[in-house]
């Protein structure tokens, strides 16, 4: 099917990560956690192609049309082209396509469907994982059959064990992630697989009142409402496929009252910080035993890659020193366990993006390539060196009696 023309949705992240639409005869699975707006994005992108004069379909089996019509109010006009079809049986759906020969259908949701109308097909436990490749199969051989492009949604838990949607990637040509936090606005599609184009690219969008916007400056939702100064923030430049996103990263440090402090990660890869945090232990003097950490990425968004280990390390050491990272800095390194601090992939591009978005200094690897124009770059071998440079510890290294720093935290 490569080289067929692709059918742009007119929703332009989603077009973006699809490397330019759907394909004719195409299955695209879309999966995100409940409520982060699955719903409403594959209503968008069918608005989008009904107000283009194309005849759409959507066929809703957890919402009834009452339902559809009032997210479309909420999302603005819808014209008629749009034929809603509240069914949950996949004879109906191929039975309407059959029918009406639309350009585009969505089933909403994979998990709700069954496989013919009888009551025998319902008797198989509602969303399990033979039901739900059944209805699948059906579905992609639909697909394929009509040469309508086919979009499945389907729900993931956070781990994504729930049944379903995992099960059903090898049968589809393109699985997309709709990811975020359900309580930030922020959200980030990205394709898992993709037959027909690239999987680096990222969709942004901002759930609101009317629905998805794109956006085009992330930095602005991510660190709209940062408190520069504040002792525990520190500024990291992650990659997400092709975009680079400039965030805060935050840590808290308490008194710990157990013999196994806490250690809590939202955001961040738990194992990781526990690494940072054993390098501080070990490399500095800084009582890491003794608190509880936590930590997080602004926005909700993740920076679970190795190059915000150094923003990890200056945030926690920040929140136990008390003594603020400058607000116009921003921190990339990967931590290696001899306290080293490594290259990370596309530093260039990530330093940039800092620089578009206001930071003026960079505590980079020392073998960095040079920054951008009017960022000036320190460049450390270790975190006890970048630790010393910003004045977070008192003893770097280990030399004297410990737990001396001169932080809140002890006094
Ligand atoms: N008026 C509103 N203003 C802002 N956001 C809203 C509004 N109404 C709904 N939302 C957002 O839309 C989300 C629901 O979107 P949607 O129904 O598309 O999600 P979904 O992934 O399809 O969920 P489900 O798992 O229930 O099918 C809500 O969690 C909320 O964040
Ligand atoms: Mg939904």
């Amino acid at each position: 099917m490569q080289g067929v023309a692709a059918i742009p949705t007119g929703v332009s992240e989603l077009d973006r990560v699809l490397a330019g639409g759907l394909v004719p005869g195409s299955v695209t699975l879309l999966g995100g956690e409940p409520g982060i707006g699955k719903s409403t994005l594959v209503l968008q992108a069918l608005a989008s192609r009904a107000a283009a004069g194309s005849r759409v379909l959507l066929a809703s089996a957890e919402e009834s049309a009452h339902q559809v019509r009032r997210r479309a109010d909420r999302l603005g006009d819808i014209p008629g082209e749009l034929l809603v079809l509240p069914v949950t049986s996949v004879a109906a759906i191929e039975a309407a396509v059959d029918d009406t020969r639309p350009e585009l259908v969505v089933v909403d949701s994979i998990q709700s469907v069954v496989a013919g109308d009888g009551v025998a097909a319902r008797s198989a436990a509602s969303g399990s994982v033979a039901r739900v490749r059944e209805c699948a199969e059906l579905l992609v051989a639909m697909a394929k059959r009509t040469d309508v492009p086919t979009v499945l949604v389907g729900h993931v838990t956070k781990d994504g064990s729930l049944a379903g949607p995992r099960a059903l990637e090898h049968l589809v040509d393109t699985v997309l992630s709709f990811e975020g936090d359900r309580h930030h606005a922020l959200r980030l599609l990205r394709a898992v697989k993709h037959r027909f184009g690239p999987t680096g690219e990222i969709g942004l969008f901002q759930m609101g009142a009317a629905g998805l916007a794109p956006v085009d400056d992330p930095a602005r939702l991510l660190l709209g409402d940062r408190r520069p100064g504040a002792p525990g923030g520190t500024v990291v430049a992650v990659l997400e496929g092709r975009r680079t996103l400039v965030a805060e990263l935050q840590a808290l440090v308490v008194r710990s009252t157990t013999q196994q402090p806490r250690r809590a990660a939202v955001g961040l890869d738990l194992g990781r910080l526990a690494m940072t945090l054993a390098v501080l232990q070990r490399h500095t003097d800084l009582p890491v035993r003794m608190v509880d950490v936590f930590t997080s990425v602004v926005g909700g968004i993740r920076a679970a890659e190795p190059a915000a280990d150094l923003a990890v390390a200056l945030a926690v050491s920040s929140a136990i020193t008390g003594v603020p990272v400058p607000a116009d800095l921003v921190a990339v390194g990967e931590v290696g366990l001899t306290g080293e601090v490594r290259q990370v992939a596309d530093l260039p591009r990530r330093l940039d993006e800092s620089a578009r978005c206001g930071f003026t200094r960079a505590i980079v690897p020392r073998s960095a390539p040079p920054g951008p124009d009017g960022m000036h770059v320190v460049r450390v071998d270790s975190v006890g060196q970048a630790l010393a440079h910003l004045d977070l510890v008192a003893l770097v290294p280990s030399a004297g009696a410990r737990g001396t720093c001169p932080g809140t935290l002890l006094a």
